[in-house]
């Protein structure tokens, strides 16, 4: 492992264009559960009860009840691990472009990463169903369930249900970091939900070399990756700033 902690240093640190691509692992030393895997949401709940556009216009107060209120908990109490550092240190080194992330959380901005793409939406943000007002959750009233905006409408989450499209923006500035990136950093994602999941097989298809960071194998290990550094987060990113910071240190 030390050897793959190395070559990544070394990789990241010559790297022209490195781009990171976190998912809901990235987050569980926060404090924050994944949707799949052991202690995932979606071990508890069928996401598409609670977590499709459909569902939440069918019936808002269930969504909010059973999904968004603990979702909002759980996200208030959450700070930034060592992971979210690690990358916000990266990109101050100038070491790493940007994150994509499917996280909803916020905690790399938190951090200090600037430069965030925030594919799946943000949870600090709540948008009305009906007149499109967004308005910042901390000054919602969460007192009534469904909150309401001043027009009467519904809010939810400025987050993307399933059923739902990532918004054109993002999914072209995320296209050409990958057509640029000649790194890419894989940290805390089961691959499994599109079109997060092809950003790794558009990153190799111009040659980009894939790094994961995950307990577990996915469906990019020993396909698409061509490291598959095992374990948490947290840990890894701390080995491998440290081996930056020593090639750093060689070099002055
Ligand atoms: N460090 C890094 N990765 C971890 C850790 C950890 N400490 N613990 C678990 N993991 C890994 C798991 O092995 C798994 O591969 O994190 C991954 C979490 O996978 P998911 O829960 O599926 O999360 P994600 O890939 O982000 O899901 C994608 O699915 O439900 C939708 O919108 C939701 O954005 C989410 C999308």
């Amino acid at each position: 492992m030390q050897a793959l902690i190395q070559k990544t240093a070394k990789a990241l640190v010559q790297a022209r264009n490195a781009v990171a691509l976190t998912g809901a692992g990235a987050s569980i030393e926060s404090g924050i559960p994944p949707f799949r895997g052991p202690g995932g949401l979606w071990e508890r709940m069928d996401p598409m009860e609670v977590a499709h556009i459909d569902a939440f216009r069918r019936d808002p107060e269930k969504v909010w009840r059973l999904l968004i209120q603990g979702m909002q908990e759980v996200l208030t109490a959450a700070s930034p691990n060592a992971g979210h550092r690690g990358l916000a240190q990266l990109e101050q080194w100038g070491y790493l472009q940007a994150v994509i992330t499917q996280n909803v959380d916020g905690l790399h901005q938190a951090a200090g990463s600037r430069d965030v793409i925030e594919f799946h939406g943000s949870f600090a943000w709540q948008r009305c169903l009906d007149c499109d007002r967004r308005c910042e959750t901390h000054r919602v009233d969460l007192s009534r369930i469904p909150p309401r905006c001043s027009c009467g409408g519904i809010y939810r989450p400025d987050c993307i249900f399933f059923g739902e499209l990532i918004p054109p923006q993002l999914l072209e500035r995320s296209h050409q970091l990958m057509a640029r990136c000649d790194v890419l950093l894989v940290v805390g994602t089961s691959a499994t939900v599109q079109p997060a999941a092809m950003m790794p097989l558009l990153a190799k298809e111009t040659g980009a070399r894939v790094i994961e960071i995950n307990p577990e194998p996915t469906p990019l290990t020993g396909r698409i990756s061509d490291f598959f550094l095992q374990g948490g987060a947290g840990a890894v990113m701390d080995d491998i700033l440290a081996s930056v910071a020593a090639m750093r240190a060689s070099t002055v």
